[in-house]
């Protein structure tokens, strides 16, 4: 069969980790997808750092929108970061020149998601993002696909690594939040600018994402009320223990309908959590996420939420539905379904 041509934009924790997983189970990944999946060109900023990885093979591009240009290139996969800037305009010229994008950049999807999916649709291309939240979970697939038919009225958990590293690390040996960030950086949890995921935007991105999954509603993350754990101190985590609690960064998204008209609420909090509850065991770089449907009870996804395996696993997934002809979005809906979702207020409970 035909390969399915890629290239990859960003080569750091992520990018790296995708060529180093299609490299290593290419025949699996062949077999499974029935077909090779076949990169074709790279780019990143510094052409001469060490990688770990050999990207002699590759075709070089200095520029990442070179990438969504190229004859050889069927899926451009977007690993560069930012919500706007270099990743979203090559996020539209990629879809606007008819290649399909692959993307784990919640930032990007937090803020553009509805435009992009939207042009995908327009074009017949695929948009896929399943790495954007939570890492190697397959949670954007599970809630789209899995829970299909379920109405969700609650989706909530811990949708930040670099958080769930620091207070469980904190936790366990007492040590210092800035020395435990360090440590979080070195592993490639944290996002480039780390006061994203300190301060709970990175847990909103993902959070605002679910939610219009979950829920089919408009994405509104200018509508998701944060507070990170920067304020979190050495003492509360010991307090807490002292009373049979852990703290855990919380993201928590539901369908309010108290006062009669059903309002989409999204919080990110530092919570309290009772030693017996499951959340309170989800240590490390872990993510968890509960979803509740009225058919199917409720669901918990639970796995490594940052890293370059796990997140690596996740995008190539995605390329892997492509390579099987999938197309659009995980937002697409049935005209009118979305306007009248739009219609629906906001709201803190
Ligand atoms: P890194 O900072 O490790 O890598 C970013 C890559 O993009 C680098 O190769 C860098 O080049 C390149 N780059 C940055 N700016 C530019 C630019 N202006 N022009 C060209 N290339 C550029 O980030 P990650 O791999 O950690 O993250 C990538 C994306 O994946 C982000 O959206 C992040 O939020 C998301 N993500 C990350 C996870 C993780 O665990 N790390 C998990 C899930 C999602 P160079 O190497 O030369 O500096
Ligand atoms: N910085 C993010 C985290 C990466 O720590 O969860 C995964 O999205």
């Amino acid at each position: 069969a035909e390969p399915l041509n890629v290239a990859l934009a960003g080569l750091g924790t992520v990018g790296s980790g995708v060529v180093r997983l299609i490299e290593t189970n290419a025949e699996l990944i062949a077999r499974r997808a029935r077909r090779p999946i076949r990169i074709t060109a790279v780019s990143a900023r510094d052409r001469t750092k060490d990688r770990g990885v050999d990207l002699s093979g590759y075709a070089w591009e200095d520029d990442p929108l070179a990438m969504a240009e190229r004859a050889d290139v069927d899926v451009v996969v977007e690993l560069v970061g930012g919500s706007d800037g270099p990743a979203l305009a090559l996020g539209r010229k990629t879809i606007a020149n008819g290649k399909a994008l692959v993307t784990a950049n919640k930032a990007m999807i937090a803020h553009h998601g509805i435009e992009l999916a939207t042009a995908a649709e327009q074009n017949g291309v695929a948009l896929k993002f399943e790495a954007a939240v939570a890492g190697g979970i397959p949670v954007i697939k599970g809630l789209s696909e899995g829970a299909a038919a379920n109405a969700i009225d609650r989706v909530y958990g811990i949708l930040n690594g670099t958080c769930n590293y620091i207070l469980s690390t904190m936790e366990d040996t007492g040590r210092d939040f800035a020395d435990v960030l360090a440590d979080a950086q070195r592993m490639g949890y944290a996002e480039a600018d780390p006061s994203f995921d300190i301060e709970g935007i990175d847990a909103a991105h993902k959070l605002s994402i679910l939610a219009a999954i979950a829920f089919g509603s408009r994405l509104r993350f200018d509508a998701v009320d944060t507070m990170g754990i920067s304020r979190v101190l050495a003492a509360d985590i010991a307090q807490a223990d002292s009373l049979g609690y852990v703290i855990r960064l919380i993201g928590m998204a539901g369908i309010d309908r108290s006062d009669g008209t059903p309002r989409l609420f999204q919080r990110v909090r530092p919570h309290l959590v009772p030693f017996d509850h499951p959340l309170a065991h989800v240590d490390g770089a872990t993510n968890a996420v509960v979803a509740e449907g009225n058919f199917m009870g409720r669901l918990l996804f639970q796995g490594q939420g940052a890293g370059d395996g796990p997140t690596a696993s996740a995008v190539v997934a995605d390329i892997m539905d492509i390579a099987r002809g999938e197309k659009g979005a995980a937002f697409s809906m049935p005209a009118g379904e979305l306007e009248a979702m739009e219609a629906a207020p906001t709201g803190h409970r």
